[in-house]
């Protein structure tokens, strides 16, 4: 299936969205309510992130991107951005044989030239392993920023459109978008944030544009089927017009 755009191809509608995007906030607080040091929080969530992956390959999700850790995170104290590199190898090496299995694709997309060279390494190994699989396209954004994509892609395309430079209007969203990182997958049809905020904090803002927004006062490490099965519920009961009013959505154009 080609990736779309959906301002220029409207997506069929389904009761399972078909790419889920996920920011999972809530960990610090979830671990000091209960006088737990922060990156206990981490580490708990790491156990709903295994619950999520499960979920969404029985409910049929095809794509599930989760926002691990954003460009601006490493403005947190050394120690909890230390641990929460340790957490991401620990999982790696962990996890990816089961991935494996359960038919996952994985993909880290983000600028990962600040990352350690073995987590690097492990990272660019289990996207190896895991690139014949299709049932579930898990994709972890980390040291990711919507505007990085989006000047990142901008590079790229000025590169091979060298034209451009003489002719800025000649410019077009297709002509940018093979370049942006998830450029592989469909628009998300539904964002969940965890954790009481209602922002988009720089996750993949161009993507996002006529994605369905769901916010939840659960924290990250409560987040489970039952919560995902809601936030689907509401989903479904979503009435997406891409622009386009109700009427028109009943008649064939
Ligand atoms: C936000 O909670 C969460 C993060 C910055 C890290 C997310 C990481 C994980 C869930 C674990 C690792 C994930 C993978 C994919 C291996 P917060 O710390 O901002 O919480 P707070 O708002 O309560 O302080």
């Amino acid at each position: 299936m080609p990736p779309s755009s959906t301002t220029l191809s409207i997506p069929s509608p389904s009761d399972v969205p078909r790419h889920v995007a996920v920011i999972m906030d809530g960990n610090g607080r979830w671990a000091t309510q209960r006088y737990l040091p922060r990156t206990a929080g981490h580490a708990r969530g790491v156990q709903a992130v295994r619950r999520l992956v499960e979920a969404c390959g029985t409910r049929g999700v095809q794509y599930l991107t989760l926002f691990a850790f954003s460009s601006e995170n490493w403005r947190r104290p050394a120690d909890e951005v230390s641990m929460l590199m340790r957490l991401f190898i620990q999982t790696l090496e962990k996890q990816i044989d089961r991935l494996e299995e359960q038919g996952v694709r994985l993909r880290v997309v983000g600028d990962l030239d600040a990352f350690e060279p073995h987590l690097q390494h492990l990272i660019l190994d289990a996207q190896e392993r895991t690139s014949h699989n299709t049932a579930l396209h898990l994709t972890i954004a980390a040291n990711y920023g919507g505007r990085w994509d989006i000047l990142q892609a901008m590079r790229q395309a000025l590169v091979a459109h060298p034209e451009l430079a003489d002719k800025p209007h000649a410019l077009s969203e297709a002509m940018l978008l093979p370049y942006l990182t998830m450029a592989f997958a469909p628009e998300p049809d539904l964002f969940i944030r965890t954790g009481g905020e209602q922002r988009i904090s720089n996750f993949l803002i161009w993507q996002l544009a006529y994605t369905e927004l769901y916010f939840t006062d659960e924290y990250w490490p409560d987040f489970n089927e039952k919560q995902l099965d809601a936030a689907f519920e509401w989903y479904r009961s979503r009435e997406r017009r891409f622009g386009r009013t109700s009427a028109q959505l009943t008649k064939p154009s």
